[in-house]
Order: C-alpha cells, then structure tokens, then sequence
C-alpha cells in the first residue's frame, strides 16, 4: 500500500447517493489488487440489532431523542468493529453509513486518530433528479428495510427518512475528503489528499458509474509469432487473424461501442476495421516476458530451464527475469479498469492473454493463483454484463 496506515474509507451523504454501491464497488477494486478490504454498513447493524421496526422513518427523525441515542450507539459499536477488524490485520476499512453531520464526523476523526488509523472521507452528493430517482428505486428495491412494503408505501415511508436526514445535513469541510458529484460527473479532493493511494482511490470512485453497458474482451487475431508459439514481440496478424478482425467489426456494427487496444500492433490491427471510437491504452500491453521476449515456449524450456520451472511453481506471482508477473500486471491494468468503469458506452477491449485473464478476474472474483490459468482462446469473444443490474458487483461472463 502506497499509504503505511491502516487506512478507514469514511462514506458520507444523504440516503440513497450512491454510498452503498461506491463500496461495494471500491472493496471489489481493492480486493482484486490484493488488499485486505472490509464494508462496515451502520444500516446492517441497525437492522441485526433492532429488527424491522428500526426500518420505518420515524426511527430517523431527531426530534426523537431516544431514537437518536439508539442511532448512535449503533453507529459507534459499527466503528468499533472497523476499528478493531483493521488492528487485527485489515487493510483498508469502508464505513458505509450517512454521516451526515459534523458532529459524527468528529467523533470519527477523533477515533481514528486516536488509533493512528489514516482516514478520509468520501462525500457523495448528487442533484441530478434522474440518478436520484435511478437510485431510490434500486434501493427500495434491494434494501432489507423494504422488503414487504407495498411500492408506494416505500417510497413515501422513504422520503420521510430522506426528509429527516436532509433536515440535520451538513456538507463536509474541515477534514481529509473528496467528493464524488453526480456519480463522477466531477470529483473534487480536498484537504490532505495529494497521497497517490487516495489519489488513486478518488479516481476510481469518481469513474464508476450507472450506467449498464457491457464489457467485452477479445484477444486480438492469429499473428505469426502465434503460429510459432513464441511469446512478447510485435508480430503482425496472419491472413486468419485478419479474417477474425474483419468478422469482429461485423458482429459488433451498429452497438454504441468504444473500442480500447493495446499499444501493440497485433491489437491495433485487429481494431482496424471498426468505425466507431479506437483508444490505445499502452497499459493493456501484454504480461512482459523481459528476458523471454520473443522466444517459444520451447525455446525457453531449452534454454532457461529455471524460469520454466519458477513459472509452473507460482505462476501468479512468477516475475519473468527483466519483466512483469501477474501480480505486477494487474497494477498496470488497473489503469485500463477505471478508463473501463468511467464510460458510458459498451466497451471492447482488444488485449491479450494475460491481460485479458486479469480483467476477467476483476470483474469475477478469482482466486489469484487461478487467474493464469483463466481459460483466454484466440478468436473468443467474452462478454461480461452485469448480473443484478445497478446494485452489486456481480458479473456474468457469457
Ligand atoms: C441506517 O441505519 O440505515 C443508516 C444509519 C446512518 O448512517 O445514518
């Protein structure tokens, strides 16, 4: 981790924002770089510990002093768990709960202080009425204080509560924080960010959006380094491999589509016939062999017997000698990933092997010392779409 703290992701913001979704979708990225990373949701804790009828509005409103009481024991004995939980071995923490005023937020900040925890808040506002409306819906939908609630009565229970949050809210200031608007439409980072690790963390919240396009991977077409099993290089594609290409563009005519190659030109090549939107991203270059490059698997066998060796030991974490392994790729690829999350339209991406294996495990959680081994033919379209449309992290791949 670029940052040598314990790290706590503070969410903050009305109901329905967006928090509960940026924080699935952070620990997933987190997770898929190898961190320890854990959600402490307040509202799951309300709901084990008081029952369904924490769940009405009126146990929001703060002219109910008991209620209020209730509200923040829980949501101290929630913190107290993150807390312990990262003193105990965890990486980065996300409290996913509203934190709406700055007197919560004091006590947070205090609290980790106190505990040499590093700590930023993420705000997330948003007046778009169309995400807002897109939102309550999922929630009201998805939500375990919802379930048996007729669809009108949710809504006008909801907007009780939401009514009572907006009565006490007060935007954050005065502490380490970045706000993410209207679903990455701006992200502003404020006071003490500047670390690369929140940096990156910023980024990435401030890509994701809610949108349902679908991902789709390809390798690119046959080349003549493949025909030779070699490895790494620059080879052009064969006429097979620019048959694949020509039939890829016309299965995907007419899609709404941005299309993201690698540098290399077997990529490059392979995009050609398509007319919509091309992006290189040099960060999508396959796995670098270093001292291997260019050479065939037998090649390397006969004459770097200690690599072929290291390799099938631990092929996740595995450094080619003078290149990248698995583990170092995925730190590459990340970048490619929140060019991925931030648009709106499907995506193509055009990669390779290696490349593609990572991607995959982004998106379906893998266990690392499976993702070299991700089953990634030529001439294969994946297509990964989401499979509970909005709300969690979970991908199909088809
Ligand atoms: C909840 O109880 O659902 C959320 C608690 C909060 O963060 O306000």
């Amino acid at each position: 981790m670029n940052i040598n703290k314990k790290l706590a992701v503070i969410m903050a913001g009305l109901p329905a924002r967006g928090k509960s979704y940026l924080s699935l979708r952070l620990q997933r990225y987190l997770e898929w770089q190898g961190y320890r990373a854990r959600i402490f949701n307040v509202g799951a804790y309300r709901r084990e510990s008081l029952g369904p009828a924490s769940s009405k509005s009126d146990f929001f409103d703060p002219r109910e002093s008991a209620f209020s009481r209730e509200r923040e024991r829980i949501a101290k004995r929630c913190f107290a768990d993150l807390a312990g939980w990262l003193e105990s071995g965890g990486e980065v923490a996300i409290y996913d709960a509203t934190n709406v005023t700055a007197s919560r937020r004091a006590y947070l900040k205090d609290e980790c202080e106190r505990r040499g925890f590093a700590f930023v808040f993420v705000e997330n506002i948003c007046d778009d009425p169309g995400i807002i409306e897109k939102i309550i819906w999922i929630k009201l939908e998805h939500s375990a204080d919802y379930t048996g609630f007729g669809r009108d009565a949710a809504r006008a229970d909801f907007t009780r509560r939401l009514g009572h949050y907006e009565g006490v809210y007060e935007p954050v200031s005065d502490v380490a924080h970045m706000k993410i608007i209207n679903f990455g439409l701006s992200v502003v980072r404020a006071y003490g960010l500047g670390n690369p690790f929140l940096d990156e963390i910023a980024d990435f919240l401030g890509a994701v959006n809610l949108m349902d396009k679908e991902v789709f991977l390809t390798r690119h077409g046959e080349t003549y380094f493949n025909c030779e099993d070699r490895i790494g290089g620059d080879s052009p594609l064969t006429d097979k491999g620019v048959e694949y290409a020509g039939r890829l563009a016309a299965h995907f005519k007419g899609r709404d589509l941005v299309v993201f190659t690698s540098a290399k030109r077997r990529t490059i090549e392979t995009a050609s016939f398509f007319d919509c939107e091309r992006v290189v991203l040099p960060e999508l270059n396959e796995i670098n062999s270093g001292l291997c490059d260019g050479l065939s698997y037998a090649e390397i066998t006969e004459m770097h017997p200690e690599v072929s060796e290291a390799r099938s030991d631990d092929k996740f974490n595995f450094r080619y000698p003078g290149g990248e392994s698995y583990r170092d790729l995925i730190q590459r690829v990340k970048k490619a990933v929140i060019r991925i999350e931030a648009e709106k339209r499907d995506v193509l991406v055009i990669a390779h092997r290696a490349v593609n294996r990572c991607l995959v495990s982004y998106f379906i959680p893998t266990p690392p010392e499976e993702v070299p081994y991700i089953e990634m033919p030529l001439d294969r379209i994946i297509r990964i779409a989401r499979l509970n449309a909005h709300y969690g992290c979970d991908w199909k791949v088809i």
